[in-house]
């Protein structure tokens, strides 16, 4: 029942910031998904007769991969497999599901917030033991394998039914397909405190959700609506389409537009949220706020204390690079230690590890804890309801109360996508260049301090991770971050992340755009983003 074919390498397999990600047919050319899953199985060691989690977001070729995946797992001697009913588990609930079982890993297909369909995107990545992502000796591993690949192990058997959740052997492998939400459910019950969310909720307080035609859905459906009492007709495109009903499944501002236009209206309901298309992305928008990702993380540190899971403190805080330093505040005030890592989750997988920290996020949407090694997009919906369930006040009042207490960090992201990859490395390169030019170099009112390309030392591996983004800090704290994304299919994705520190309470509302012109101006003069991108605006701007 087990055969070898026989194959060639392609040499476009290198995991980015989050897996593989490529375009559908790029998957789908001859051998190209099992060439990637068996360099991930032939650069892992010790799993014969043990458990692999498989898990998607559904989008256009899940089904498919998940069976080749089984057949894979199969051939390559893994005991069982845990996969999720039609196919489908969301990313933290993947990692949850990887360590309640002690399995010995995960794949979980997914290409995130990009969208789906047969000419959009797929993923393919590997979590380990500990629930998280690959570190990067393991994809650099992968990759590597990729290269000289010529063979992968296939085991015979029919398709399995996805849909029914129960267990088969198949070719000596026990598939099991479980029920995607339950074990994630009783996790959040157990972290956060459903009695008092639920008299919020049953007291007239308004939540909407969007789950983007992604994963979420029915994580919302049996949480929010049935334990928690939620109003389902306030639930949003809850049913996961493979092409996310053309949209991207990408919640800010722009792709959540309806959401954000239902919270600014005079009607609004109290609470608004979205999540992405693998469910570990979080939007937080209150009536007449939206919370910024990086303010968000900051509020949610300085308030865990009040849900059931978080009552003992949190050991410290870590945030990627370009998140704004506003939980740096928090933490200094808490007495607790602030990392700062390189862009990625996976580089907050051995803080959690080591107790280092308890909460993590990221400017790009992600918050999340000790409790899995994922971001989770509903973690964060949850624990915000937590605090408002303790707190009874609105988002608003909870907001402004923390700008007060620790000052209002600006900040904006604008992204360039899919730029001239050409362009877009000229553009890191010259800033670069200028570098030891930069001290004292005035931009409009503002004056270079320092500039730098960012290092992570990993102080639990000692690992260095270079080139991670530059940063030029400008005397008085405000800062630019230049960063090529990682996470991108098509081209290059030029990101540029600004900010500054704003301590008094008279300026705390002004409009961010204009509280960050002299940044946006500064950028450009030292990037040349339109002469060198050909671009006028941003693509997006969060
Ligand atoms: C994924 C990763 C995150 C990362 C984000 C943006 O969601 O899991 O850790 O922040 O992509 O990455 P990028 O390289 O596109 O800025
Ligand atoms: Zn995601």
């Amino acid at each position: 029942m087990i055969r070898t074919v026989s194959s060639t390498p392609y040499s476009d397999q290198k995991p980015g910031t989050s897996g593989l990600r490529k375009k559908v047919p790029v998957f789908q050319q001859q051998n190209y998904t099992e060439n990637f899953i068996q360099s991930i199985f032939d650069s892992l060691q010790g799993f014969k007769g043990e458990t692999l989690v498989i898990g998607g977001d559904g989008r256009y070729y899940n089904r498919e991969v998940i069976q080749i995946a089984l057949r894979m797992a199969a051939a390559n001697g893994f005991g069982r497999v845990l996969v999720g009913q039609g196919g489908i588990m969301s990313t933290p609930a993947v990692s949850h599901v990887i360590r309640k079982h002690k399995a010995f890993g995960g794949i979980i297909l997914s290409a995130s917030h990009n969208p789906g369909g047969p000419n959009e995107d797929f993923g393919i990545k590997y979590n380990a033991s500990n629930g998280g992502p690959a570190p990067e000796s393991l994809t650099d591993a992968i990759f590597a394998r990729s290269r000289v690949i010529d063979r992968y192990l296939t085991a015979d058997f029919p398709d399995v039914n996805l849909d029914s959740i129960g267990s088969l052997n198949a070719g000596g492998l026990m598939i099991e397909v479980i029920d995607p939400v339950d074990d994630y459910a009783e996790l959040m019950e157990h972290l956060f405190d459903f009695g008092a969310i639920r008299d919020l909720i049953a007291g007239g307080f308004r939540v909407t959700f969007d789950a983007m035609h992604a994963v979420t859905g029915p994580y919302a459906r049996e949480i929010l609506v049935n334990r928690l009492g939620a109003d389902p007709a306030l639930i949003r495109n809850d049913v996961p389409l493979e092409d996310f009903g053309g949209h991207h499944p990408d919640p800010n501002l722009v792709h959540a537009r309806e959401l954000y236009d239902t919270m600014m209206a005079p009607d609004a309901p109290d609470f608004g949220a979205a999540s992405d298309g693998d469910g570990d992305r979080n939007l937080i928008i209150g009536r007449s706020i939206f919370v910024t990702p990086s303010d968000s993380l900051a509020m949610l540190a300085a308030n865990a204390h009040l849900a059931p899971g978080y009552k003992a403190g949190i050991a410290g805080i870590a945030r990627s690079m370009p998140t704004s330093g506003a939980a740096d505040r928090v933490a200094a005030k808490m007495e607790v230690q602030l990392y700062e890592t390189p862009t990625g989750w996976k580089f907050f997988g051995n803080l959690l590890d080591a107790g280092r920290v308890t909460i993590c996020g990221e400017e790009s949407a992600g918050t999340g804890s000790t409790h899995v090694r994922e971001k989770d997009g509903l973690w964060a919906v949850l624990l915000w309801l937590n605090i408002l369930a303790v707190r009874r006040q609105s988002v608003l009042e909870i907001v402004e109360d923390h700008w007060a207490t620790y000052g209002r960090t600006y900040y904006s992201r604008h992204d360039y996508e899919a730029v001239d990859t050409d362009a877009a490395n000229t553009l890191m390169a010259r800033i670069e260049e200028r570098f030891g030019a930069l001290p004292g170099t005035k931009l409009g009112p503002l004056t270079v301090a320092r500039a730098d390309n960012f290092s992570y030392h990993d102080p639990v591996d000692l690992s260095v991770s270079r080139n991670q983004g530059i940063r030029i800090h400008f005397e008085g704290g405000a800062r630019i971050v230049f960063r090529l994304s990682g996470t991108g299919t098509s081209g290059a994705t030029l990101r540029v992340y600004m900010e500054f520190y704003e301590p008094d309470p008279a300026r705390h509302n002004r409009d961010t755009q204009e509280a960050l012109s002299d940044l946006i101006a500064a950028a450009e003069e030292l990037a040349s983003i339109r002469a060198l991108t050909g671009r006028d605006a941003p693509t997006v701007i969060t």
